[in-house]
């Protein structure tokens, strides 16, 4: 877990891109529900600046894996950075309200390169990131993770997480079979 103090989390920028695009070159996709490297590979091949200003546009749409076109919902999306590009970790919300629209998984979403999992990077990362949230004005957040999914049980528990009861209606609108829904409150 020490190593995990010298993680940073980072905003994207030009300066970490090189270290980003190795990282998509190897296949691995920042998106945990689709597979997004080549297609990112290729926007930053056409224009880096523009691949960059997206990752932190706040209006406009988002197209959906499904094809499904909707707004872009406020957003923080950090890079995990130890002197190397490790991950990434997102926040999204509606302002003013803890509700999120139903093809939005939860508040908080990470993935980790796998040459840099098991050091407590995720564990960090989240840790990192709650203050972010709650200076949104968020008073507490939505995780979900597959219940097979035991690394990311772990990392929304480490950070106390507490897994949503049958009478906390997620704010999600529900949740997908095999779905785990965890509350933090910040
Ligand atoms: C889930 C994920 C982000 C964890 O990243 P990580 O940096 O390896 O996590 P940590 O090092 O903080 O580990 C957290 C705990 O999970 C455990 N763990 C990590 N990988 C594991 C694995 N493959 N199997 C079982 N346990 C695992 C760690 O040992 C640690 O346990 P501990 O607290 O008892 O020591 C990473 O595996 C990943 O990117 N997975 C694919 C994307 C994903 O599932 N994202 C989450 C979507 S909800």
């Amino acid at each position: 877990m020490d190593s995990a103090l010298s993680l940073r989390l980072v905003a994207p920028d030009e300066a970490y891109l090189a270290s980003y695009v190795a990282a998509l070159e190897t296949g691995w996709s920042p998106d945990t529900t689709h597979d997004v490297h080549d297609e990112q590979l290729v926007s930053i091949r056409r224009n880096a600046r523009a691949f960059l200003a997206d990752l932190l546009a706040q209006s406009g749409t988002i197209r959906h894996a499904d094809g499904l076109v909707t707004p872009r919902l406020p957003n923080r999306t950090m890079w995990l950075w130890d002197g190397e590009f490790c991950g990434a970790i997102g926040l999204r919300f509606a302002r003013g309200s803890e509700a999120l629209p139903p093809y939005v998984q939860g508040h908080i979403g990470y993935a980790v390169v796998p040459w840099k999992q098991r050091r407590g990077y995720a564990t960090r990362a989240l840790k990192l990131m709650l203050p972010l949230a709650r200076a949104e004005g968020l008073r507490r957040v939505f995780l979900t993770c597959d219940d097979a999914n035991t690394a990311s049980r772990k990392v929304i528990e480490a950070n106390d997480g507490v897994l949503a009861g049958a009478w906390s209606f997620p704010p999600t609108g529900a949740l997908d079979e095999g779905q785990l829904g965890y509350w933090i409150v910040l």
